[in-house]
């Protein structure tokens, strides 16, 4: 049986949520990172991903201008990471000058991968939607890696941007 109630309770439900690190290069050259929740896969083949990016984030511009972006999965010991770069804007700040996390570079698409992340996707822009207050970018997957270390996911677990591995 089911019981209606407002939109902001039952929403509460969805957690564990994954997390993501997407990153774009700047006009500048610089790569910037954005933390975020709310991405799925949308496409087998090709393979292709999409992110909701909120209007007015400075990873709009960036992802415009590269029109490419990597995705990486955190691992469960990047929790400061992700929300370093999910609290810091890019416009005011060169997040990986200011936080110590190891990259290297993409492979297919220009930006980079983060070393220590469970695994890394290299898209190419394929469009941009707008919904509501976010834009959602859908990238296809031209290149793929994974940690040669057995790793665990970082997961949002409760509201708060509550991160932790999940078992
Ligand atoms: C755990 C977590 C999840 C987030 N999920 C999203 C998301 O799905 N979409 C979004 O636009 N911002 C999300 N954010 C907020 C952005 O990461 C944050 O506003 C960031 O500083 C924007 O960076 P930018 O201005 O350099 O693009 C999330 C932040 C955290 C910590």
């Amino acid at each position: 049986m089911q019981k209606q109630v407002e939109y902001g309770q039952a929403i509460k439900t969805k957690y564990p949520e994954q997390v993501v690190i997407a990153i774009a290069k700047d006009k500048n050259g610089r790569a910037n990172p954005i933390t975020l929740g709310w991405t799925m896969i949308v496409s087998g083949t090709p393979p292709m991903m999409a992110i909701a990016v909120a209007s007015g984030h400075y990873s709009i511009e960036t992802i415009r201008h590269s029109k490419c972006f990597t995705v990486a999965y955190p691992s469960s010991h990047m929790a400061d990471a992700a929300l370093f770069f999910g609290s810091k804007s890019g416009r005011d700040i060169d997040k990986f000058a200011e936080f110590d996390c190891k990259t290297e570079s993409a492979k297919a698409v220009d930006s980079v991968l983060l070393a220590d992340a469970v695994a890394n996707f290299e898209c190419t822009l394929e469009s941009e939607t707008p919904a509501g207050d976010h834009i959602i970018f859908v990238g296809q997957i031209v290149a793929s890696h994974i940690n040669t270390e057995p790793k665990k996911r970082l997961y949002i677990t409760g509201p708060g941007h509550k991160l932790d591995s999940v078992s």
